[in-house]
């Protein structure tokens, strides 16, 4: 080995010693200027080229310049790799807010919240507003001017949830057709759908906390044709076109005659029967009830201070939760509250 060979052989050797241990970029700048610059190392050793026989010069000069290229390549490999440790240090194990996470569930409404909003959208077509009442009523309200005698079972704490003996939570949604005639005068036609309490045994079919909507239309010669119109359009809009709705005489002290509103068992459609079985979701009669209606007792007219011979009206009240059973195909109104995740999510 020449002695311009071995000069350089040591020279890599300690170069790349050199780029191992630096430990920034600045560091590898330094060995780059020392070994590479202008008058670093390998700048003396092409000078001694020239102390050479003219022969081997050039043979020379392609030793170093080789050299030279691998030193270069080896920085340049250097310099990444400190960037990357520089920069995973300052990550350290703090948090990539940058970093895309997994995607987030969207939810779904609740089955009784989209029932509640179909009806009011369907109402409101039809010219009706939307009110709401409080939840707490006085038995005044809930049952006095509804034309419900003080002996009505409903009136004893064991079938209401009584705060004080004059406050209850109400029992239905009709007191807000006693709130609603009393402030405006006729004519009038609104919808109040909200929670109602009664101290129901829960089953299948019985929450003790539930959901209405009333509807109340009082005028001049308003009529139970426009109830039973009324109330067909709404099933249609619900449960589809098709949808079979049966009014079946009833009694509240309220209105006179009345109604109870039935539409077809979503379960067995009306045949009453479920693989050779009665159906358990109707109880065989082929039907459900959703709710009840009829024309506004006079007595409750009297109880707001309109006259029953100048105005007449109807009333209802349904179930949303009946609704939206028979919508969604539920068989146990308990599932409405038992928040088992992605419960409204599968009903869409
Ligand atoms: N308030 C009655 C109930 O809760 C339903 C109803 C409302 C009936 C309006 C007739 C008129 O059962």
């Amino acid at each position: 080995m020449s002695e311009l060979e071995a000069n350089l052989a040591s020279l890599t050797a300690r170069f790349e010693r050199a780029v191992a241990d630096a430990p920034d970029a600045r560091a590898l700048d330094e060995v780059r200027v020392a070994f590479l610059g202008r008058s670093g190392e390998v700048t003396g050793v092409r000078r001694s080229i020239g102390t050479l026989p003219p022969p081997e010069r050039p043979g020379a000069g392609k030793v170093i310049n080789a050299a030279v290229e691998s030193m270069e390549a080896q920085l340049t490999d250097a310099l990444a790799r400190v960037e990357r440790a520089a920069l995973e240090r300052s990550l350290g194990d703090t948090i990539d807010v940058t970093f895309p996470g997994p995607p987030a569930r969207l939810g779904a409404l609740h089955p009784v919240r989209q029932v509640a909003i179909d009806v009011a959208r369907y109402f409101t077509r039809h010219g009706f507003a939307v009110v709401l009442g409080p939840e707490i009523e006085t038995d005044a309200n809930n049952f006095d001017a509804l034309n419900i005698p003080p002996d009505h079972p409903a009136r004893e704490g064991l079938d209401s949830f009584y705060l004080r003996p004059d406050r209850l939570l109400r029992t239905h949604t009709s007191p807000m057709q006693v709130r609603s005639m009393r402030r405006h005068g006729p004519p009038i036609a609104i919808i109040v759908p909200g929670k109602a309490y009664r101290r129901d045994a829960v089953d299948a079919r019985h929450l003790y906390m539930f959901h209405q909507v009333e509807g109340l239309m009082v005028g001049h010669g308003v009529h139970f044709g426009h109830l039973k119109g009324v109330l067909v359009g709404m099933c249609r809009e619900l449960f589809g076109a098709d949808a079979d709705v049966r009014f079946r005489p009833s009694f509240f002290p309220f209105t006179e005659p009345s109604a109870e509103i039935d539409v077809k068992c979503p379960a067995c459609h009306g045949t009453g029967m479920q693989d050779g079985l009665q159906c358990r979701t109707c109880g065989g009669s082929g039907w459900i009830e959703i709710g009840g209606s009829g024309m506004v007792h006079p007595n409750v007219l009297r109880s707001v201070g309109y006259d029953p011979d100048a105005v007449s009206g109807w009333a209802f009240g349904c179930g949303l939760e009946r609704i939206a059973m028979k919508r969604y195909d539920i068989d146990d109104i308990r599932a409405f509250v038992e928040n088992v995740p992605g419960f409204a999510e599968g009903l869409a």
